[in-house]
């Protein structure tokens, strides 16, 4: 069985002052929580991490280089985020793919360098308004997990996040049947030690629709953007779990 997950992407925001954000979270969280990761801006992983000891929130970066070191000025790799108490890496959002040109080649091989550092990835995917309107999204996703995700990848070392690029940050949602058919056409790619690869879905989750979100049954949690900055907005979507 899938592990349930809500996931936080504070993206570039937050500094130190944002970790009481952290801090009322971790106390609103019930101990029995399923998995909740927030995934922080490199300057806040390490405290970030202290914080979060012993508690059930675990820590995230949001990229990783595909090098464990190295001539690549302002980039991070993945042993430097695992140094810092961090246990997740966010690879291929979509800004990243818009942002950087990054491409699936590149994707996975960070998703690789994220594991040889004993990390988890969380392999961002998903299609462009244009490509929705086409008609080509499975073909799109279809392309982007053959590419992106490397063989090997498990449960114990992998995440998979559905971010349709036109609903994150975007307030629009797609559908409950059209979030269900591209999940329920993912779970169907995977097989052997990918089968239980927990599938969370991302672009303008809140609290008001994540209940019926959870409830499709190839979601396994959220990948939750705008709505993970303040603990009275992710503590619900973290209730909201199944
Ligand atoms: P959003 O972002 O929740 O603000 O739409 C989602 C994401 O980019 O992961």
């Amino acid at each position: 069985m899938p592990v349930q997950i809500a996931a936080g992407n504070w993206k570039m925001n937050g500094t130190r002052a944002a970790l009481d954000e952290l801090d009322a979270l971790v106390t609103q969280l019930p101990a029995t929580a399923a998995k909740v990761v927030m995934c922080l801006p490199a300057q806040l992983l390490f405290p970030a991490a202290k914080l979060a000891e012993s508690t059930v929130l675990s820590i995230g970066a949001q990229d990783c280089h595909t090098a464990q070191s190295g001539a690549h000025t302002g980039d991070i790799s993945a042993p430097m985020i695992a140094d810092t108490g961090a246990t997740h890496v966010i690879v291929g959002h979509s800004e990243r793919r818009a942002d950087h040109a990054e491409s699936d080649a590149d994707i996975h091989a960070k998703a690789r360098a994220a594991w040889d550092a004993g990390l988890t990835a969380i392999i961002c995917l998903g299609e462009s308004a244009q490509q929705r309107e086409d008609g080509s999204t499975l073909e799109v996703i279809k392309t982007q997990l053959a590419g992106s995700v490397p063989q090997g990848a498990s449960a114990k070392n992998t995440v998979i996040a559905y971010e349709p690029i036109w609903a994150i940050g975007t307030g629009l949602v797609p559908t409950l049947d059209q979030i269900a058919e591209v999940h329920d056409f993912i779970r169907a790619q995977l097989s052997g030690d990918a089968a239980d690869i927990s599938l969370l879905y991302g672009g303008s989750v809140k609290a008001s629709n994540a209940a019926d979100i959870f409830a499709i049954e190839n979601v396994n949690g959220a990948l939750v953007g705008g709505a993970s900055l303040k603990a009275s907005d992710f503590a619900p979507i973290v209730n909201a779990l199944r």
